[in-house]
C-alpha cells in the first residue's frame, strides 16, 4: 500500500527491440487504465534483457530510451506513475542476493518459463547463472516495491506465484513479515495476433511495430490472413474466425466493428476493401500517438527530466525496504 492509500502495482518490460500493436493492446492499455486507480511503478527490466541479449547488448540502450518514449506517448503519464530504469536503482540487485540465499535450485531448476526458454531461446547461450535466476531477480523487483498487485500477461503467471513462495520463505528464515503477498493480475484484452495469425512477435517478423510509417501499415494490413474459405468476392465470410476483425474490434468503435461483421457475412464487402479500410482506420489510431512519439524524440531534454525524476521516487521507495531487510538480515 502507498502512503496515498492506493495499492501498489509494478510491472516491467524488456527493452529488447521496438515495440508493436501487441505490446500496445496487452500491456500499455492495461497498464493506462490502471495509473488512474492505483500507486503505479512501471520499469524498463534492463538487467533482465541482458540476461538473454549479452551478446547484443550495444542495442539496448536504444531500446531503454525508446520504449519509454512509446509508453509515454500511449497514455502512461509520469506525473501519476514512477517510470524507472531498474538498473538505476542498485537495491533490485541487493535484495535478489538477498533472496539467492534462500531460494531452493529446485524451484528454479523447475520453473516451466525457464525450460521453456532454454527450448526456445536455443540460439542464445542462456545455460548461465544469471539467467537459472530470473524470476529472482523478478521476485526482488515485485518487492522491493512492496506491490500489491503486478500487471502481466499469462506466461508470467508462474514468476509472481514464485515471487509469493519467495516472501513466504523471507519471513519464514527472518521471523518478520515486511512483503505483501503480491497478486497477478492478468491481462485480460484478447491477445492481439501478428500478420500471419500466429502470436505478435518481433522474432516472427509479423508485428506492426508503434512507430512504423502510415505507408508501411497500410502495407502490412494488406498482407493480412483473412478467413480461408472466403475464395471469391461473392464467398460469404466469417468475422469471428478472422483476424482482420480481430483488429476492428480493438481499434475501431463498437458500431464500425458490428458493420463489418455483417457487411462481411453478406458478402457486401469485399477482404481488399476491408483491409484497406483498417489501414486507414490504424493510422488514424496511431497518428496521435507517433506525434507525441516525435516531439519526445526531439525532446531529449524532457525524456531525461522525467528518468530522472522516476529514478529518485524509486530511490526512495527501494532504500527503505533495503533498511528493513538489511536490518534482518545483519548485513
Ligand atoms: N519478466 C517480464 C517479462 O518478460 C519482465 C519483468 C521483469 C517484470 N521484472 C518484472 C514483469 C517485474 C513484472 C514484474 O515480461
Ligand atoms: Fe475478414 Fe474483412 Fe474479409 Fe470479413 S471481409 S473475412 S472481416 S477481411
Amino acid at each position: 500500500m502507498s502512503a496515498t492509500g492506493k495499492k501498489r502495482i509494478l510491472s516491467g518490460m524488456r527493452p529488447t527491440g521496438k515495440l508493436h500493436l501487441g505490446h500496445l493492446v496487452g500491456a500499455l492499455s492495461n497498464w493506462k487504465r490502471l495509473q488512474e486507480t492505483h500507486a503505479c511503478f512501471f520499469m524498463i527490466a534492463d538487467w533482465h534483457a541482458l540476461m538473454s541479449e549479452y551478446k547484443n547488448a550495444a542495442a539496448l540502450r536504444e531500446y531503454i530510451t525508446d520504449n519509454v518514449i512509446d509508453w509515454i506517448s500511449c497514455g502512461i503519464d509520469p506525473e501519476k506513475s514512477v517510470i524507472f530504469v531498474q538498473s538505476q536503482i542498485p537495491e533490485h540487485l541487493e535484495l535478489c542476493m538477498v533472496f539467492s540465499c534462500l531460494t531452493p535450485l529446485g524451484w528454479l531448476e523447475r520453473c516451466p518459463t525457464y525450460k521453456e526458454q532454454l527450448r526456445e531461446l536455443a540460439t542464445r547461450e542462456i545455460n548461465t547463472y544469471a539467467f537459472l535466476g530470473y524470476p529472482v531477480l523478478q521476485a526482488a523487483d515485485i518487492l522491493l516495491y512492496r506491490a500489491d498487485v503486478v500487471p502481466v500477461g499469462e506466461d508470467q503467471l508462474p514468476h509472481v506465484e514464485l515471487t509469493r513462495e519467495i516472501a513466504q520463505r523471507f519471513q519464514h528464515v527472518f521471523g518478520k513479515e515486511i512483503f505483501p503477498q503480491p497478486q497477478a493480475e492478468l491481462t485480460k484484452t484478447s491477445r492481439l495476433l501478428g500478420l500471419d495469425g500466429r502470436k505478435m512477435s518481433k522474432s516472427y517478423n509479423n508485428a506492426i511495430g508503434l512507430s512504423d510509417a502510415p505507408d508501411l501499415i497500410k502495407q502490412k494490413v494488406m498482407q493480412m490472413i483473412t478467413d480461408p474459405q472466403r475464395i471469391r468476392r461473392t464467398d460469404p465470410g466469417r468475422p469471428e474466425i478472422c483476424n482482420v476483425h480481430s483488429y476492428y474490434q480493438a481499434f475501431a468503435a463498437p458500431e464500425i466493428a458490428a458493420e463489418i461483421a455483417q457487411a462481411c457475412r453478406q458478402a457486401a464487402i469485399g477482404c481488399t476493401d476491408c483491409k484497406r479500410r483498417m489501414g486507414e482506420l490504424l493510422c488514424s489510431y496511431l497518428a496521435p500517438v507517433q506525434q507525441r512519439r516525435a516531439e519526445l524524440l526531439h525532446n531529449r531534454e524532457k525524456l531525461d527530466a522525467i528518468l530522472a525524476d522516476g529514478r529518485a521516487r524509486a530511490q526512495r521507495v527501494a532504500a527503505e525496504t533495503m533498511r528493513d531487510v538489511r536490518a534482518l538480515a545483519g548485513i
